[in-house]
C-alpha cells in the first residue's frame, strides 16, 4: 500500500475524476489509515511503498504491475500522468531482491487493476487500458494462459472494478460492464456469478479485497454484501468515498505480494506459476 499524502485529482484520465471535486486530505487519509487497520486486524501483513509528490494516483498500488514469486512485471502505464509511478514500484521491487520483468515493446497495461488471480485461474482484461498484445507478453513471460476478458464501459476501465472472483465457484461481476463473449465466458467459468446490481457496482462492491473468507469492500452495497454472507462470507465495509473521487476503491488501493498462492488445502491449477 501507499499512504494518500500527495493523493489529490490532478488531471482527469477516467470518468470519477473531475479536477473540481476536491480531496478532502483529512478524510482520505482517515479512510486509508482505516483500511489499513482493518487489513492488518485481519492478519494481513502490510508493506508500504513511499509515495511521491508528482505522482497522485500512486495510492492505487494494484496498477503497479504483476507479481509472481520474485518476479515483479511492471506495469506499462496508458496515461502519461501515470508513467512515473512504474520506476518508482520498480525499485521498491528490485531494492527488496525481486527481479524486475519489463514486458517488451509498447504495450499499454496496468497490472492487478487488470489480472486478476483466483485458485490459479488468471483472468486478465484488456479493452479500456490494457492491450491484449501486453497479456500475451505477460502470458509468455509467467508461463500463464490467461483467461481473456473484454471491457466494455469506460466507468468500469479496470477489471478490478466489475469483477471480484471468490472462489473456483463463485464470482460477483457487474454484467454490463462487460462484452457478451466475455459474460458468456464468465458463465461458463463459475457455477456460481453473482450479478452485482448497477447501485453496489457504482459503489464499486466488486472493488473488494478477499482476505481469507472476509470481504473487505466499501460501505453502502448493502445488497451484495448480503449475497455474499448468504455463501458464507463475512463482509466488512470501510468507506473509501475520498478515493472513488479518483475512480478507485479498496482492491485499487492494494496490491497483493503472493498473488499466486493459493489457499490451503486448493490443489493449484492451469496457469499457476
Ligand atoms: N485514477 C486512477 C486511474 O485512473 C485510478 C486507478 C484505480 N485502480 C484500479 N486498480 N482500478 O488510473
Amino acid at each position: 500500500m501507499c499512504e494518500p499524502s500527495h493523493f489529490r485529482i490532478a488531471y482527469e484520465i477516467n470518468p470519477w475524476m473531475r479536477i473540481t471535486n476536491t480531496v478532502q486530505e483529512a478524510e482520505a487519509a482517515a479512510q486509508w489509515q482505516a483500511l489499513h487497520r482493518t487489513l492488518v486486524g485481519l492478519g494481513v501483513d502490510v508493506e508500504l511503498v513511499e509515495p511521491a509528490a508528482h505522482v497522485p494516483d500512486m495510492v492505487f498500488t494494484a496498477n503497479a504491475g504483476v507479481v509472481a514469486g520474485k518476479r515483479f512485471v511492471p506495469a506499462n502505464f496508458r496515461f502519461v500522468e501515470r508513467a512515473p509511478e512504474a520506476p518508482l514500484f520498480s525499485r521498491w521491487f528490485a531494492d527488496r531482491g525481486y527481479e524486475v520483468l519489463p514486458i517488451e515493446g509498447p504495450r499499454h497495461w496496468e497490472g492487478e487493476g487488470d489480472v486478476l488471480v483466483s485458485n490459479g485461474s488468471v483472468f486478465a482484461a484488456s479493452g479500456t487500458r490494457t492491450e491484449p498484445g501486453a497479456l500475451d507478453r505477460l502470458d509468455a513471460l509467467l508461463g500463464l494462459e490467461t483467461v481473456r476478458l473484454e471491457l466494455v464501459d469506460p466507468r468500469f476501465y479496470h477489471l478490478d472494478t466489475c469483477f471480484l472472483p471468490l472462489s473456483a465457484e463463485c464470482a460477483a461481476y457487474y454484467p454490463p460492464a462487460f462484452s457478451d463473449a466475455s459474460r458468456a465466458r464468465l458463465e461458463e467459468a463459475f457455477d456460481d456469478l453473482i450479478e452485482v446490481p448497477a447501485e453496489d457496482a457504482l459503489r464499486f462492491v466488486c472493488n473488494a479485497l478477499l482476505v481469507g473468507r472476509t470481504v473487505v469492500m466499501n460501505t453502502g452495497a448493502e445488497w451484495t454484501a448480503r449475497a455474499l454472507e448468504e455463501r458464507g462470507y463475512e463482509c466488512v465495509a470501510t468507506p473509501t468515498s475520498e478515493f472513488i473521487k479518483a475512480g478507485g476503491s479498496v482492491k485499487c488501493l492494494v496490491l497483493t505480494l503472493d498473488t499466486f498462492r493459493d489457499p490451503p488445502g486448493v490443489e493449484p491449477r492451469r496457469g499457476d506459476v
